[in-house]
C-alpha cells in the first residue's frame, strides 16, 4: 500500500491519535523534502524510537531570509516520497502554505536566547520561523518523539531549549551528521556545486577535523583554536567564512579553553552557497 500522504492538520491529527488511541508511539522528523541518504537516517534513527514513524516536507518561507533561497530551494517532493516509502515511513505530512499559515495567522514562537548568535545573527528571524514552525508540527503531530540532525547543532539546541521552555510533551532525540566517505557533510545545499566547489567544499570537514585533532593532542586554547579553524578553513579553499568558533556542546557559550564538552562550528561561503558543518570535540 502506498505511502499515505496528509496535506491539512486534520487529517494528519486524525492519523496521530487513532495511532495514540491503538496504543502506538508517534515519532515525527521534520524536514524541508530534497531528501538524501541524512535525513533518511533520521528516519531510521526514530524507527528504533517508536512504532509509527511520520515525516513531514514541507519548506517553511519564514525560515527564509528575503535574499536567501526560498524561491530555488531544490524541490522534488515525488521522490521525495518514494525515499520515504523505501525507509518504511507510516505517514508523510505535507502541508501547503495556506494550511501552515493561513489568513489571519499571527502568533510566532519568540525562539530562546541562544538563538541569537551565529546562524541567528546572521539570518535574523531564521530561527523564530523555525521554532514557529516546529512547534506547530509537534502540536499537530503531537509526537512522542521527534528527531533533529546534529548537522545543523545550533537549530537542534534551540528546539530542545523551546521544548522545555513550553514544557512541550515531545523528547527529542539527536541523531550524528551523516556524510560522504570524504567527509563532506550531506545537504540539499550540495546539489548548487560544481566539481571545483564541491572539491574546496571538504574544507570544512577537514578543517573540523584538525581542531578535534589539535584538542586530542592536547591544545585545549579555545581561541587559538579558533584562530586556525578559521584559517584552516581560508587555507582550503572556502570564498569566505561567516565564523569558525569553538562553544560549550551544550549552551554554545564560545569558549576560551576546551574545559568542557565543546564543539566546533563553522560557515562558509563555497561559490553562492553557504554550508555549515560542526564538530563534538569530546564525545
Ligand atoms: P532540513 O534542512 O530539510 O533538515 C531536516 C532534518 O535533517 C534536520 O533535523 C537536519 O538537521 C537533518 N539533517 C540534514 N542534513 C543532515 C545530515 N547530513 N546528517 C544528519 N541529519 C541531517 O532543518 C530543517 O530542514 C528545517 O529547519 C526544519 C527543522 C524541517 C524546520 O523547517
Amino acid at each position: 500500500m502506498p505511502v499515505p500522504v496528509f496535506s491539512t492538520v486534520d487529517e494528519v491529527q486524525g492519523f496521530c491519535l487513532s495511532q495514540q488511541k491503538a496504543g502506538k508511539t508517534l515519532g515525527l522528523v521534520p524536514t524541508m523534502g530534497a531528501l538524501h541518504k541524512g535525513h533518511l537516517s533520521l528516519v531510521t534513527l526514530c524507527q528504533q524510537h517508536c512504532d509509527v514513524t511520520l515525516a513531514s516536507v514541507y519548506v517553511n518561507p519564514s525560515q527564509f531570509g528575503p535574499n536567501e533561497d526560498f524561491d530555488n530551494y531544490p524541490r522534488n517532493f515525488e521522490q521525495d516520497v518514494a525515499l520515504l516509502e523505501s525507509v518504511g515511513v507510516h505517514g508523510i505530512f505535507a502541508p501547503t502554505n495556506e494550511v501552515m499559515y493561513p489568513h489571519g495567522f499571527s502568533c510566532k514562537v519568540q525562539p530562546p536566547k541562544i538563538a541569537g548568535s551565529l546562524e541567528g545573527e546572521l539570518r535574523p528571524n531564521h530561527f523564530q520561523g523555525v521554532t514557529t514552525v516546529v512547534a506547530k508540527l509537534l502540536n499537530a503531530t503531537r509526537a512522542d518523539v521527534a528527531v533533529f540532525g546534529q548537522k545543523d547543532y545550533q537549530q537542534l539546541v534551540v528546539i530542545r531549549q523551546m521544548v522545555a521552555d513550553l514544557n512541550m510533551a515531545t523528547r527529542v532525540i539527536a541523531a550524528p551528521t551523516a556524510r560522504q566517505s570524504d567527509g563532506l557533510a550531506l545537504s540539499s545545499r550540495n546539489r548548487y556545486l560544481d566539481a571545483d566547489q564541491r572539491e574546496r567544499a571538504l574544507s570544512l570537514s577537514r578543517a573540523l577535523k584538525q581542531t578535534k585533532s589539535a584538542v586530542e593532542a592536547g591544545n585545549i586554547d579555545a581561541r587559538e583554536l579558533a584562530v586556525e579553524l578559521m584559517q584552516n578553513l581560508i587555507d582550503g579553499g572556502v570564498d569566505s567564512a561567516d565564523y569558525a568558533v569553538i562553544a560549550d556542546a551544550a549552551t554554545l557559550e564560545i569558549l576560551e579553553v576546551v574545559d568542557r564538552p565543546a564543539v566546533a562550528l563553522v560557515a562558509a561561503f563555497v561559490g553562492s552557497t553557504r554550508l555549515i558543518d560542526n564538530l563534538l570535540l569530546s564525545e
